[in-house]
């Protein structure tokens, strides 16, 4: 069989939609209004800009400049660089696998409560209905499904058909929803209180604790630590500015939350609820508050439709890291590697569906699989794989070559050198090391 062509970004504005689109997601859609909320409003977001700047920032660049100094997927860069650290790009494609197991059951969650919203709305009481759906054995899984299917097919048409085409639909529209939501959200009467609470600084709540929380969602947000990055880099022309390239994804990623919490919070407090973490917070507080107000099943169904926008366009970028491994390395075909990975994946995507029912009581370390697939990447391949990247690029691959792939030999510009350097070597590894012993209970905040 013949190998296939690599694919390439047709743009570099549709690469920054594509790496946008993986990294806002469900993180920045639920997760960072209740942790700022949680962690005391706006000195959280304070020193969660901080941390994207010193170590988002950071490892974005490295791993961009890794994949597309070598044009390989995860395991395949690591690998044509030192082989010793080949066992990182593993971690991470077998982090895309898991990952992926896990969201495809969320993203079918949000399909359904689209075509609830399209008929009628959330009946009865919302968490009864979630929690009566959520259970139940076949229907998530039927929606998981179609949402499996719908990210396997933008990925099986490539990289600028595929990828780079849907996301430079998905994203745009995903911002002007979340901005129509939050104008709704923040003139609703009683808007305030959600205000006060998303933002208001209460440095007392800045506990170590809360810094944690803030590099864990960094992390988690940015797309980092599993070689989504390295793949969606691998296939950029090297003309490309990537130092621009890792200061306008975060500087989007942190957009899209910051006015996450603004469509949020706002409605949530508005309506006279607390506002709950995770999926509460989406899947039962919201459908309450859209159901008290004027044309909220048109509110509620923009909102659910930019949801899955971002959960999409995230989902695509973890099948593809796996994808691209099985294509460079094991010379299958686009298709082949498409269907026969979604095919494994779903397996996994049953089982975390299951796990919110009928297998709710079968528990691995004391989780059901659902939380399993979720605690092994988000608190320990993760941050792994991060760390492992800093150490590698300051002191194996060697800074200076990683800062000659960013400059093809002086041909752009690298500003911030200076500071990606003492980044990437000291800054950034210590904090990602220090979250990541606290994460896995080594040391305790
Ligand atoms: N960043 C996405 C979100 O905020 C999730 C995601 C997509 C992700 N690809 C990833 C997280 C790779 C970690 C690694 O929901």
């Amino acid at each position: 069989m013949e190998q296939e062509k690599r694919g390439q970004w047709a743009s570099s504005f549709g690469f920054i939609m594509a790496t946008a689109g993986s990294a806002i997601g469900l993180g920045n859609l639920w997760k960072f209004p209740y942790l700022a909320g949680e962690h005391g409003g706006g000195a959280f977001v304070l020193i969660y800009l901080l941390i994207v700047v010193f170590v988002g920032f950071t490892i974005m660049l490295g791993e961009m400049s890794i994949g597309r100094a070598t044009q390989r997927n995860a395991i395949g860069a690591y690998k044509a660089l030192n082989s010793k650290f080949t066992w990182v790009g593993v971690i991470g494609v077998l982090s895309g696998f898991l990952i992926l197991g896990f969201y495809n059951v969320v993203g079918g969650w949000v399909i359904k409560y689209i075509i609830q919203f399209l008929t009628g709305g959330v009946s009865g009481d919302p968490a009864v209905f979630f929690g009566g759906f959520v259970s139940s054995a076949v229907e998530p899984i039927i929606w998981a499904f179609v949402f499996a299917v719908a990210t396997a097919f933008i990925v099986w048409r490539g990289i600028a058909g595929g990828i780079e085409k849907y996301s430079k639909v998905m994203m745009p529209t995903l911002f002007i929803l979340l901005i129509i939501v939050m104008i709704r959200s923040v003139t609703l009467p009683g808007a305030g209180a959600g205000l006060e609470y998303y933002l208001k600084p209460d440095f007392s709540k800045l506990t170590p604790s809360a810094i944690v929380a803030a590099l864990g969602q960094v992390f988690f947000s940015l797309s980092l630590g599993m070689g989504c990055m390295i793949t969606y880099g691998s296939y950029l022309s090297k003309g490309e500015n990537i130092e621009k390239d890792a200061f306008v994804v975060p500087l989007m990623d942190t957009s899209a939350a910051l006015l996450a919490g603004f469509a949020i919070l706002p409605a949530v407090f508005a309506f006279g609820y607390e506002p709950g973490a995770g999926p509460g917070l989406m899947f039962i507080t919201l459908p309450a508050v859209f159901a008290e107000m004027p044309f909220g099943n048109i509110f509620g169904l923009l909102f659910f439709i930019l949801v899955l926008f971002a959960a999409l366009t995230s989902s695509i970028s973890l099948l593809e890291v796996c994808n691209a491994y099985f294509i460079d390395e094991h010379k299958w075909s686009r298709t082949k590697a498409t269907w026969v990975i979604s095919g494994v994946i779903f397996i996994l995507t049953i089982l975390s569906s299951l796990a919110q029912g009928p297998l709710s009581g079968f528990l691995i370390f004391g989780k059901n699989f659902f939380d399993l697939f979720d605690y092994i990447t988000s608190n320990i391949l993760l941050p792994l794989g991060g760390l492992m990247m800093c150490i590698f690029i300051g002191y194996v691959w060697g800074v200076d070559k990683a800062a000659a792939e960013i400059m093809q030999n002086g041909k752009v510009a690298f500003k911030s050198r200076g500071f990606w350097t003492i980044a990437v070597k000291y800054i950034a590894p210590l904090a990602v090391g220090i979250v990541f012993l606290n994460m896995i209970g080594i040391i305790k905040f």
